[in-house]
Formats: C-alpha cells, structure tokens, sequence
C-alpha cells in the first residue's frame, strides 16, 4: 500500500511550448518540439510525477484534456505491466500511447507519418484523436510489447493538454496511458476520481482540474481502406469527414443504435465479423457505476411527459430507498414547486475540480424514496464533461438506481461517444 499524494498544477498553460519550426521542409511542422518551461507554478510536481515514472514500476496519475490517465513509461515492460496490475486491466487490451511532439512520434515509428494522418494531425493535433500506426521493427524508442497486446499496431495520441505534454517531455519516454479508473468503473475526470478507485494503489496523481472534453480520444484507423472509427469519442464524425481523404470514414465499433441487435438474425457472416469491435477494449464491461443504470434512448417521440418520468421514478423507488435521475435535452423538471414544497429538498449546484458542471436537487418522494436529480445541461459539451462525472456522484451520493435519459445520436456529431459510453454503463435500455 501507497500513500497517495495529489499534486496540484496551478497553471497549465505556464508549463511549456512549442518551438517555432527553423526548417523550411515541407513536412515541418509547428508540432515538431515541445519545450518544457524552466520555471513555472507546480513544475516542481511534474518533475516528481516525472522521477516516478523513469525510476519505478508504479505508474501515476495524469490530466489530460478528455479523462485522467494512468501513465508510464511505454518502452519499460516493468513500468506497463504496472498499470495493468493496477487498473485490474485485462492484458489483451491494448494502450495508447501519448507523445509530447511529432519528432517523439517519429522516434517512436521509426518513419514518417503515411500520408493519410497528416491532414488529420495538421487539423486535430494536439486533441483528443488516437490514431492506428504500426508497429516498426527498431526505433529510438522500442514500444513494450505488452503495451500493443502483441498486435501490429498500436495508437498514439497528443494531447491538448500542456500539463500531459511537459510530463511526457519531462519523462522523456513516450507515455502508456489508459483512463485512470479502476477497470469496469467510469473514466475519471478530476485527481479525486482517481484517487476514489486507486487510493494505495499509486503515490502520485498530478491535478490539473477537471478534464474539459470529459469523454475519451477519438480511435481512428487509417491504415486500411474505407479509413474507419474504432471507438467514437472528443473529434466526432462529421469531424473527420470534413479532412482530405477521410470523406469516407465508416464506424467500425459495435453499438447497439447502430443496426446490431435488432437484424442479428438476418446478419451475414461478413457483416457479423464487420460489427465485431476492433478496439479490444470495446468488448469489455466499461463505464459502470455501482447503482443499476437505466438508461432511456434519446431522440424518441413524444418526449416522456413529467408524469410518466415521475411513474418510473416511484417504480424505481420500490425496489431502491435512493434513485438518481440524470436528465439532458429534453426531460421536464421532476421536482415541482409541490413537490419542493412538501419535502425537505437541499438545493445546490455540485461544483467539481475546478467549475460548476451541473445542478443537483435532493428530495423525498411522498411514496417513499429520495430523489437526486441532476441536470446535465442541454447542450452536447456540457453533457460530455458532466457524463462521468454525475454516474460517480450519484454513486457516492447512495443512488441505487439512476434513470439517465440518452440523447439522439442519429447525427454525426459527438452525441455518438456519449451514447457508446451510456450503453455500456446501462444493466437495461428503455
Ligand atoms: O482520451 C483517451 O484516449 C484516454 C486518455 C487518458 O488519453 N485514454 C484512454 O485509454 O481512453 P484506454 O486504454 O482507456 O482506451 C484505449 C482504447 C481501448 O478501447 C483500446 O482497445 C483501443 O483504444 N486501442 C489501443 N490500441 C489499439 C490498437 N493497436 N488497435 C485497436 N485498438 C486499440
Ligand atoms: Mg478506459
């Protein structure tokens, strides 16, 4: 067992740059180098988080735009089985791999960027945006073979986040990083997240406020032909198909909206295979919660009316003495100004690391159980950072059960991710 330490970073932004390109070549890019600051508030913390990682198996807690990471050293076999050992990880399941700059990457690959990830980089570099390269033979960093779970390719990512990328330069390794949950469990999205699933487990979480984007990176492939999604996440579809050469790119993860159960009678063998996810991790339990999610599929009409909402909360409430409600685009206010009135409600805005992300009412039902009902907020950002977040809350609030109500992914916007993670999370989908 570990004492856990969080190490506050007061001012991310203060922590590095990029060095202005000096060469003329037209594959320069402003990506190419990131210094690290001399000096800066909460330096001191990454140079710890950095010692930790060069020097131990024990990997640490990171921030990084979408969710915090566990990171380590991804050339050190020791160092990655770690985090593994940690998270409770199954060892199939492959790791991103984040670099702080493009010259880190091509050390990595051993070649250039092919050709098909550069309008890509050019656009969404840094951001959240994994991409699918190979796995070269030698390279000034030779990934571990634990990190790609013996596969051909593995995926690298630069995030948007300056704190991630001085840490990475500080480490001088390009860094393993899954989501620093506890396996199963939703992603974390403030330092306290993490330490709440891996408290002894690890000595070091840098905190650098809650995660902006809230879902994870975009998994894309573009080795192969149409290029292809492998988990939907920050960058979505409409995204990527405004870049040269990615008009074409097609879902290849399996979600239930999508056209899986209801015809998987009819399926054809090939199409069954196409459906199968090809980012290991998508097969797996992911995003849950203690409480049973029920989660009510978005974009239907009409839209559930306050009382059919407030039948399934009391049915709910028969089998639970705490149910959560999540509601997103479209649900009524549940808690009337009767209903206010006759019961004790509490009445506050739940702040988390650094902002306020959504409103929480608690109250008691006259048929018995209590009610938190918390609103996410209508637009897609604002549910996106919020998502993990309220499952966590609601959990360590006592909620039982939680009703969340789904939000129309029928679009080609980053709805896709948030649904892909409330269908994972869900035990039932009305
Ligand atoms: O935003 C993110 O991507 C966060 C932050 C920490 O950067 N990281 C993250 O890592 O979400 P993780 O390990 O929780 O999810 C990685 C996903 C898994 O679904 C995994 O199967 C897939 O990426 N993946 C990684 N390498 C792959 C590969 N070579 N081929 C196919 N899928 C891969
Ligand atoms: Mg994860």
């Amino acid at each position: 067992m570990y004492k856990t330490r969080i190490l506050p970073v007061p001012d991310p932004d203060s922590l590095g740059r990029y060095r202005s390109p000096t060469s003329t070549s037209p594959t320069a890019s402003p990506l190419d180098h990131w210094d690290a600051a001399e000096s800066a508030p909460g330096l001191d913390a990454l140079v710890t988080a950095a010692d930790h990682i060069r020097n131990t198996d024990v990997p640490v807690g990171f921030p990084t735009e979408t969710v915090y990471g566990l990171g380590a050293d991804a050339t050190r076999s020791g160092a990655v089985r770690g985090i593994f050992s940690v998270k409770g990880r199954p060892s199939d399941n492959p790791l991103i791999v984040h670099v702080c700059d493009l010259d880190m990457l091509r050390e990595v690959c051993n070649t250039k960027l092919p050709d098909i990830y550069r309008p890509l980089v050019d656009k969404f570099w840094p951001g959240p945006l994994t991409i699918l390269l190979p796995v070269p033979a030698n390279a000034k960093y030779t990934l571990a073979p634990e990190v790609t779970a013996g596969l051909s390719t593995f995926g690298a990512r630069l995030p948007a986040s300056p704190l991630t990328r001085t840490l990475i330069r500080l480490a001088d390794a390009p860094l393993a990083g899954p989501s620093a949950n506890a396996s199963t469990r939703p992603s974390p999205t403030t330092a306290q997240h993490v330490v709440d699933d891996l408290n002894g487990r690890i000595e070091v979480v840098l905190d650098g406020g809650a995660c902006g984007v809230g879902v994870e990176s975009t998994v894309v492939d573009g080795l192969c032909d149409p290029p292809v999604i492998l988990r939907p996440g920050g960058i979505s579809l409409a995204d990527l198909r405004s870049v040269p050469g990615w008009e074409r790119v097609e879902r290849a993860y399996h979600d239930v909206a999508h056209g899986g159960n209801a015809q998987k009678d009819d399926m054809t063998q090939k199409a069954e295979d196409a459906l199968k996810p090809r980012a290991p991790g998508m097969k797996y339990k992911h995003y849950s919660p203690k409480a049973r999610v029920v989660l009510y599929e978005g974009g239907k009409t009409p839209v559930l009316s306050r009382e059919a909402l407030l039948k399934d909360v009391e049915g709910a409430g028969q089998q639970a003495s705490v149910v959560g409600v999540v509601r997103t685009s479209t649900w009524p206010a549940l808690a009337s100004s009767k209903a206010k009135a006759a019961a004790a409600v509490s009445n506050g805005s739940t702040k988390n690391g650094d902002g306020v992300v959504y409103h929480l009412e608690t109250y008691s039902l006259p048929s018995g159980p209590k009610v938190l009902e918390l609103d996410l907020g209508r637009d897609l950002p604002s549910i996106a950072h919020g998502l993990f977040s309220s499952l966590r809350d609601l959990d360590a609030q006592g909620a039982e059960v939680i009703l969340i109500e789904g939000i129309d992914d029928g679009g080609d916007d980053m709805a896709s991710a948030v649904m892909n993670r409330l269908r994972k999370a869900a035990s039932e989908v009305r």
